[in-house]
């Protein structure tokens, strides 16, 4: 199932590439696995949201052809501009920042594919986000996300060994596959096409843990005490209507 990233990570350069690149676990390996879901073709112009450095970016240009809009927060379009023609997709890729809770500078229908690895749950966890999005993508385009995600809903429970890694900002953003199911339902048209569990999550944690990110070394003693009893990432995939 992932053919493109097993390439790329069996050349030692292109490897310190990614570990440098990584912003979490592994965002090439999940995009490779929720892309498969998809038909994605060179004809097609792709928002890549939250693409922070691009290796979901970098996928969509170089496995498929695509066009993507690489858009971006906390990452800036100068960064991703000069990663983008070190890498050879400055022409497919372009650059942008935005803030995905105050409104996208795009005209309505533009897009294929709306896509996004490991971002949305920052911004989408309200009843809003989803239906300020749908317009972007035209009729009978996609929406694919991959989120980080909770095998259940901790509600006041949470584990004993989970209690110093918890806080705020991870409860309002890590959720269970029922209550994203739940907020996507809400949302007017698009229908829901598929929500499951993927494959690739404890890979996609043990590449990003064995980078030398200062945030990585952090994560280790987190997810030793999860010990694959809790975290899970999910897939989204809905159709415009
Ligand atoms: C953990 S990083 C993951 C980046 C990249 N998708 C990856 O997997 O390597 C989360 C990304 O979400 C983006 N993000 C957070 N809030 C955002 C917002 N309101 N609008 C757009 N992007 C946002 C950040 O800029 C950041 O790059």
């Amino acid at each position: 199932m992932y053919p493109f990233t097993d390439q790329f990570m069996s050349d030692d350069k292109k490897v310190d590439f990614l570990k440098a690149t990584m912003m979490g676990p592994n965002a090439m390996r999940l995009s490779e696995e929720l892309s498969s879901h998809l038909k994605i073709n060179e004809s097609m112009r792709i928002l890549d949201l939250g693409c922070g450095c691009g290796l979901s970016t970098l996928l969509l240009a170089k496995k498929y052809g695509a066009s993507v809009f690489a858009a971006d927060l906390w990452i800036s379009p100068t960064e991703n501009y000069e990663r983008f023609q070190s890498i050879g997709i400055d022409d497919k890729a372009v650059p942008i920042s935005v803030d995905a809770t105050k409104g996208l500078p795009f005209a309505n229908g533009y897009f294929d594919l709306l896509f996004s690895v490991d971002a949305y749950h920052y911004f989408g966890d309200t009843e809003e986000m989803l239906p300020s999005l749908i317009p972007f993508v035209k009729k009978g385009g996609t929406i694919a996300m991959a989120i980080p995600g909770l095998k259940y809903e901790f509600g006041g429970n949470i584990p004993d060994e989970m209690q110093p890694f918890w806080n705020d900002e991870i409860a309002r953003t890590i959720h269970s596959i029922d209550w994203w199911k739940g907020l996507w339902k809400k949302a007017e048209g698009m229908e829901i096409l598929d929500i499951h569990e993927m494959a690739c999550c404890k890979q996609a944690w043990s590449e990003w843990l064995a980078s030398d990110h200062p945030i990585a070394a952090e994560d280790i003693q987190m997810m030793e005490a999860e010990g694959g009893k809790y975290f899970n990432f999910i897939q989204l995939v809905a159709k415009v209507i």
